[in-house]
């Protein structure tokens, strides 16, 4: 097992996602915990991790992890589902550092679901993982209405959001058809279309997704390992291996402004 020197409870929360997704998740780690320093690693030269097979995405994960370990990060937020269904157990095996992962929500769905029909947007590769199919196995009683998100996460990382509107009602319309109630946002790409989402669904049709949920899951492990920073100077850094443009763009519509936003080769 690979581990780290000289943490601190003031050294920096990585972040990682295939690309730029997993800032829904930084803005809500960063919102819940001001105290905090984070470096978030956008892998966007190797989205979609959904339509890689498990061992790319394994491998795309450990090179995250590693890097982010090599810049002093204390702890790893695995800000993608596809990346931590497919690869969190081997990193939880190799590093010796807390890992957070996000899964879709389904739990939260499941149990406040009226009509017993819950959909599910998420890429292949979350749905077809293991720990996807023992999740929902868990709600037997709900019907679980699974849409493939192919093209959605292409779009997004090419900052065309607005394109992705018919691939979204190709996918949803069907799970409302079917009633579903609750539908979960089981990528973390998928937030930042939420607006377009609501154009689409009836509007007591709710979205779930887990951006609050891993937020406070960090800060339980943080003081379960001691490792709560009272650091006042907290200092959030971006890093892309595509586009430091287009990243900047997504940090600007969420608020999450830096001036540490850097291309950088990995
Ligand atoms: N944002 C990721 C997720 O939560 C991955 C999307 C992708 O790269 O396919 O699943």
């Amino acid at each position: 097992m690979e581990t780290q020197n000289k943490i601190t409870a003031n050294s920096p929360i990585g972040i990682f996602d295939s690309g730029l997704g997993g800032l829904s998740i930084c803005k809500e780690i960063v919102r819940l915990l001001p105290n905090e320093s984070t470096i978030y690693l956008a892998d966007s030269k190797n989205a979609p991790y959904g339509e890689k097979t498990k061992e790319d995405i394994i491998n795309f994960s450990i090179k995250n992890t590693e890097l982010l370990l090599s810049l002093g990060c204390k702890i790893i937020v695995v800000a993608c589902n596809t990346a931590t269904t497919n690869a969190i157990s081997v990193l939880r095996q190799k590093f010796n550092v807390p890992f957070i992962g996000i899964e879709p929500a389904i739990k939260p769905a499941a149990l406040t679901t009226q009509t017993g029909r819950v959909g599910v947007l998420a890429t292949k590769g979350t749905l077809s993982s293991d720990l996807f199919l023992s999740t929902s196995s868990q709600f037997n009683d709900v019907e679980i209405i699974e849409a493939q998100g192919k093209g959605l996460v292409r779009l997004i990382e090419a900052g065309k959001l607005n394109e992705t509107k018919p691939l979204l009602k190709k996918y949803l319309l069907p799970m409302i058809e079917k009633g579903a109630d609750n539908i979960v946002l089981g990528c973390s790409h998928y937030p930042f279309l939420i607006p377009l989402i609501k154009e689409i669904i009836p509007k007591n049709v709710k979205v779930i997704d887990s951006g609050e949920a891993v937020a406070r899951q960090t800060k339980k492990k943080l003081i379960e390992h001691n490792l709560l920073s009272i650091n006042s100077n907290a200092n959030n850094e971006f890093y892309t291996n595509l586009n430091a443009e287009l990243l900047t763009g997504f940090l600007n519509q969420i608020d999450l402004n830096s001036t540490n936003i850097a291309f950088k080769s990995f």
